[in-house]
């Protein structure tokens, strides 16, 4: 489970970073930069996001991450690791499935869901040590706290996967 759930905290955290790359349009001068319109190229919703937009949505995510690093800890300490880290995917995943719609809203709107993504995602790391305090053996920890990592294994699956994704669909 641990396994899994910091693979798909990765996936929610860098998916964005790569749809990016589809949902801008870039050529067109004459149009309002960050105006909430967009415009269909092939199929495909672009919209009107200028170079510090971009950077602010793929950024703004960083300002919520650094607000519960100490918290998240606290908090599983007190209402348990399993509540923390369940709660904060859940809402991460909500949020990412909502994001689409949040993209046709002003660009305010859009900097605070990164926020919000951020926030929610920070409080998951800091949840796992507590847990595995309680739980896992002291000779086990350093093994248990080793699948954290797999959170690279997810943003390697991602970074490939959401490029064919974006391609094809
Ligand atoms: C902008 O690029 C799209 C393809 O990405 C193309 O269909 C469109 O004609 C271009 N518009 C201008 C104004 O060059
Ligand atoms: C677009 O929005 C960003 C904020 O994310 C801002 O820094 C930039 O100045 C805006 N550009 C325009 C043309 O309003």
């Amino acid at each position: 489970m641990v396994i899994l759930g910091f693979m798909f905290n990765y996936m929610l955290r860098v998916n964005l970073a790569m749809a990016i790359t589809d949902m801008i349009q870039i050529n067109e001068t004459s149009v309002a930069r960050n105006s909430t319109d967009s415009v269909k190229v092939e199929g495909v919703k672009r919209y009107h996001w200028d170079t510090y937009a971009k950077n602010d949505i793929l950024g703004y995510f960083f300002w919520g991450y650094i607000l519960t690093e100490i918290p998240g800890g606290r908090l599983a300490e007190i209402i348990g690791a399993r509540r923390v880290f369940g709660g904060g995917m859940l809402a991460a995943s909500l949020l990412t499935i909502l994001t689409p719609v949040i993209c046709d809203l002003p660009i305010q709107a859009i900097l605070f869901s990164r926020v919000l993504m951020g926030f929610f995602l920070g409080a998951t790391w800091p949840a796992i040590p507590p847990m595995a305090a309680k739980w896992i053996p002291p000779l086990e920890r350093s093994k248990f706290i080793a699948n954290m990592m797999a959170s690279s294994l997810g943003a390697a699956l991602t970074m490939t996967v959401s490029g064919l994704l974006t391609e094809s669909f």
